[in-house]
C-alpha cells in the first residue's frame, strides 16, 4: 500500500483480481477507500487499518474541514465490523483532526511503518517456535497483502524460511473468497517459499497422516481472555490441531487486541452477502435462489491456542494475565 504525495492518492493493489491481474487502484476520497475495504479490494486486519488511516489522510490533504474528516472517520470505521484494527487506526487518526494535513498524513505513515515493524518482530519471535523442517498449515491470508508488509502468520513463515527451518507451507484455499489459493499462494510463490494449496476440507486427513507439524494463523480481533476471531474455518482447524496434538499458533500485532471485550462472545462477526458463497467470480454454482450462509469469521476459544505471537512478546495461557502484562 502506498500514498502518492504528488497526486494525493491512496494506491492499493486490487486483491479481488489477484493472482490473474496486478492492478493498482488510485483512491482520492474516504468513500472510495471505504468501498475498497467493504468489497475486499484491500483486506486483512492490519491492512484495512492502514488503508483507513490513509483514507482520512487523503481527505485532510485535499482540504477537508474537521467536520468532513469526522464524517470520513465514522464512515471508514464502520466499513467492516470484525477486525478491530480498523477502529483502532481510525481512533488514532481522529486525534489529529484539526491539525495541519501534513501531520495527519505523517500519522498514517507512522501507522503503516509501525505495522511493518510489528510484523518483522512477530516473525523474529515466532520463527524459532516452529520445529526444524516445519510443515506449516495456514488459513486465509495473513501475509504481506494483509498487513503493511511481511505479514503476521506469514511473517513467522518467512522468518522460519530465512532461518532454514521451514520445509513446506500448506495453504487452505479459504472459501468463498479464496484468500489462500489466490493470495497466500501468490505471495509465497513469488518469494520462492514452497507452498501447496489444500481445499478447506483436507486438513484433518493430512494431520492424521502426519503431514502437518503445526498450524499458524492470523487474527482479526483478540478478546481480553485470549479468544481469537479469525477467518471462518480457523476454529475447525484449532479443534483438529488439538485432536492431533499439534501446536496451534496465532500471530497478531497489538492493534488486533481488544481488551474491552472480556471474551470472544462479544466480538462482532461479519455476515457477508450469501451471493458471495453461491457465485464464484460471478458464476452461479448452486441452484438459483437457494439459501446460503456467510459468516466471514469464527472465534477460537483461548484454550485451543498454544501461543499468541505479538510484537510485544510470545503469550501463553493463562492469556488474561499475559495480555494484561503487555497492555499499555
Ligand atoms: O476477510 P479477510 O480476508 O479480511 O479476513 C482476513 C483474515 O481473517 C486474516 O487472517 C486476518 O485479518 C489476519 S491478517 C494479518
Amino acid at each position: 500500500m502506498l500514498y502518492d504525495e504528488a497526486r494525493d492518492e491512496v494506491c492499493l493493489l486490487d486483491q479481488r483480481l489477484l493472482p490473474g491481474e496486478e492492478t493498482w487502484l488510485r483512491l482520492a476520497t474516504a468513500e472510495q477507500v471505504a468501498d475498497a475495504i467493504r468489497t475486499l479490494a484491500v483486506r486483512g486486519a492490519p491492512a484495512i487499518g492502514v488503508a483507513a488511516a490513509y483514507g482520512i489522510a487523503v481527505e485532510a490533504r485535499r482540504g477537508a474541514s474537521p467536520e468532513r474528516l469526522r464524517e470520513a472517520a465514522a464512515l471508514l470505521a464502520r466499513a467492516r465490523p470484525t477486525a478491530v484494527n480498523l477502529e483502532w487506526a481510525v481512533r488514532r487518526m481522529s486525534v489529529r483532526i484539526g491539525e495541519p494535513a501534513s501531520s495527519v498524513l505523517a500519522l498514517a505513515h507512522a501507522i503503516r511503518d509501525e505495522d511493518e515493524a510489528a510484523c518483522r518482530r512477530i516473525g523474529a519471535l515466532g520463527g524459532p517456535l516452529l520445529p526444524p523442517a516445519a510443515r506449516v498449515l495456514t488459513h486465509c491470508n495473513a501475509g504481506a497483502l494483509a498487513t503493511a508488509a511481511y505479514g503476521t502468520a506469514l511473517g513467522i513463515v518467512r522468518a522460519a524460511h530465512e532461518a532454514g527451518r521451514l520445509a513446506h507451507v500448506y495453504a487452505d484455499e479459504t472459501r468463498p473468497f479464496f484468500q489462500g489459493a489466490r493470495l497466500t499462494a501468490w505471495e509465497l510463490q513469488r518469494d520462492g517459499i514452497p507452498v501447496t494449496i489444500l481445499t478447506d476440507n483436507m486438513a484433518g486427513w493430512l494431520m492424521a497422516r502426519g503431514e502437518i507439524s503445526c498450524v499458524v494463523v492470523g487474527a482479526d480481533r483478540i478478546a481480553a481472555n485470549g479468544d481469537v476471531a479469525n477467518k471462518i474455518g480457523t476454529y475447525a482447524l484449532a479443534v483438529l490441531a488439538r485432536h492431533h496434538a499439534l501446536p496451534f499458533y496465532v500471530a497478531a500485532p497489538w492493534s488486533t487486541f481488544d481488551p474491552s471485550l472480556p471474551t470472544g462472545a462479544g466480538i462482532p462477526i461479519e455476515e457477508r452477502d450469501s451471493d458471495e458463497v453461491v457465485r464464484i467470480f460471478g458464476r452461479l454454482i448452486a441452484p438459483e435462489g437457494v439459501a446460503a450462509r456467510y459468516p466471514a469469521f469464527d472465534v477460537t476459544p483461548a484454550e485451543l491456542v498454544t501461543a499468541i505471537v505479538t510484537e510485544r512478546g510470545v503469550l501463553r495461557a493463562p492469556y488474561g494475565a499475559a495480555i494484561r502484562s503487555i497492555a499499555g
